[in-house]
């Protein structure tokens, strides 16, 4: 991802394509990037009822891609601790980021979709994907998760017996379906990769798509290789 080198003249639409997490900004703010993105930043400030400062600062106080995971030493943590972080983390940035995604992509796909099919096919894998993961994750606050809070914690005696075999491996089975879907995306959109001719939204949804992956792929990790076994020796 490329930066804009000169900050002071660049549209709306140029600071978005280079920078997803600006392009971020500009959605929570209400400023059209895409068909209005040839826009100063004075300009969409001003459509946006901000000062040019305040639309700034903002903009500024985006954290660099790639640092939304610092290097935690997860298998260290308390097991209750782990199944909070992933719910405040991960699973907060699906219920947050689900909604954008599947608007974002029918909205390409109806721009686009005469040229370039793969997104029709594309918004209709999304908005299944999204139903099934938002079902999910649903499914592990309401019933695994408490069920490894009260494993780990001191208060569980062990008296009776809980066997959480057959959920985890129930949810793992969703993860796998999960990433098989992620891979589908990938092979109708080669990779992710642009036409000449993509539009900002186009490149937001893709943009949107792979940062969606890097954070479901690390989400699944934790799940998979630390919260799950480590729960199931307890
Ligand atoms: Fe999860
Ligand atoms: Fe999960």
């Amino acid at each position: 991802m490329s930066t804009i080198e000169n900050i002071e003249s660049a549209t709306v639409g140029e600071i978005a394509a280079s920078d997803i997490r600006k392009a971020d900004v500009f959605r929570k703010m209400g400023i059209d990037f895409c068909c209005g993105g040839r826009k100063t930043l004075k300009e969409a400030a001003g459509q946006a009822g901000i000062t040019e400062a305040q639309l700034r600062e903002a903009l500024e106080k985006t954290p660099p891609v790639g640092a939304s995971h610092p290097q935690h030493d997860f298998s260290s943590w308390d097991l209750a601790f782990l199944a909070d972080y992933i719910c405040n983390v991960h699973h907060r940035y699906i219920r947050e980021n689900a909604a954008v995604l599947e608007n974002l992509s029918l909205k390409v796909a109806n721009r686009h979709g005469a040229q370039h099919p793969e997104l029709i096919h594309l918004a209709t894998g999304i908005r299944g994907f999204l139903h099934h993961l938002l079902s999910h994750i649903n499914k592990e606050e309401n019933i695994l998760f408490p069920l490894i809070r009260q494993l780990a914690s001191k208060k569980y005696n062990g008296d009776e017996y809980m066997d959480i075999s057959a959920p985890v491996r129930v949810m793992e089975q969703e993860h796998q379906e999960a990433g098989d879907e992620l891979k589908q995306f990938r092979q109708l959109t080669h990779d992710y990769v642009l036409p000449a001719d993509a539009c900002n939204s186009y490149t937001y949804l893709f943009g949107k798509m792979k940062e969606f992956e890097d954070d479901l792929f690390q989400h699944i990790h934790l799940e998979n290789n630390i919260l799950f076994p480590k729960a199931l020796q307890l």
